[in-house]
């Protein structure tokens, strides 16, 4: 597995992670990306996010396993549980269901997809081949007045569950994903096994430099989910002033930005232009000028 770009100085038992990893998630408005997997495996990606809720966990099972397919110490597996699957038995079931469409014994890490939890509805195996009504039954309980309906497992007690799996050898690290820092902080504090991959949404825009840097002091690996798709990024006029400068696109430029301060892009892509030139973005580091131009894009106020 590649090392981390030079200059990131992780700390002492950091995860090595490939700088750059695949995304296999459905689009937001619903198409999915199941078939630019095998593109992402032939183009080298050797680190994939996925997800029950994503669907298409079998899709890179088959890849793997395929004649030809990369040995699997060399790939790193980020598995991810629904927020439907935090109690007791359900996690338990949502992260062998996982393995077995993967077709690998254990995650490189298994990471909460959300650390709220909410009710559950039955289990998400093969998701993506359901009726579109049935995804959203499962995947979006809703409660009486229509709020998600939700369920009463803490974050702590969905860790020490995570834990058990751990120990158990399913997971060889562990992780949580859309976590605001004071979140991590007290799961770290209370953890016997701690979250060693923290996953959020980080662009330009919400560069998340607190939580960046508290991860990088405590050897807490950063994943940047959703790194290209903030509505205008790739229009601004100093992104595309960096990418002239290295004569790249706009989507390079920011995804090179992610890999100079250590955290790891895992763009999405159905085209396979960019499958491939999003897995080159660490060979076009950013000088401290480009990042300081960057950071002015950064606007505390962004929501999607
Ligand atoms: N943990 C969580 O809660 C969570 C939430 C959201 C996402 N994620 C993870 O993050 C991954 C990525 O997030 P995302 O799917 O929201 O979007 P994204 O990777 O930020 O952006 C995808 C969009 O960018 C375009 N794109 C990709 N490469 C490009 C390039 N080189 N040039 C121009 N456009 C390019 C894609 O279009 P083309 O297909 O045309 O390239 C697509 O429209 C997901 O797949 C998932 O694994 C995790």
């Amino acid at each position: 597995v590649a090392a981390a770009p030079s200059g990131f100085q992780p700390g002492g038992r950091a995860l090595r992670l490939p700088p750059v990893g695949f995304g296999c998630s459905r689009y937001r408005d619903g198409t999915y990306v199941t078939p630019a997997m095998g593109a992402a495996v032939d183009a080298g990606y050797r680190l994939f996010d996925t997800a029950e809720l994503y669907g298409n966990e079998w899709r890179l099972g088959d890849l793997v396993a395929a004649p030809g397919g990369p040995d699997r110490e060399s790939v790193f597996l980020v598995g991810k549980p629904w927020r439907t699957n935090h109690g007791p038995g359900d996690l338990r079931e949502a992260c062998t269901g996982s393995l077995d469409e993967l077709g690998v014994a254990a995650f490189d890490c298994y990471a909460l997809h959300w650390p709220g939890a909410w009710a559950h509805r039955g289990a998400l195996t093969r998701l993506s081949e359901r009726p579109v009504e049935e995804q959203e039954r499962l995947t979006m309980p809703t409660a009486a007045d229509g709020t998600p309906a939700r369920a009463p497992h803490s974050l702590v007690e969905t860790w020490r569950r995570m834990e058990a799996l751990h120990d158990d050898g399913l997971a060889r690290s562990l992780g949580v994903c859309n976590v605001t820092l004071p979140q991590l902080a007290g799961l770290t504090d209370a953890a016997r096994v701690r979250p060693a991959l923290v996953q959020v949404e980080c662009h330009p825009y919400r560069p998340r430099d607190a939580l960046v840097s508290w991860c990088h002091r405590h050897g807490v690996r950063v994943v940047a989910h959703s790194p290209l798709s903030a509505p205008g990024l790739l229009d601004e006029p100093v992104v595309h002033a960096v990418a002239d400068e290295h004569g790249v696109s706009p989507a390079t430029a920011v995804l090179a930005w992610h890999c100079t301060r250590g955290v790891v892009p895992i763009p999405s892509t159905t085209t396979r232009e960019h499958v491939v030139a999003n897995l080159a973005a660490p060979r076009h580091p950013l000088a401290d000028d480009q990042r300081d131009r960057m950071a002015g894009l950064a606007d505390p106020a962004f929501q999607r």
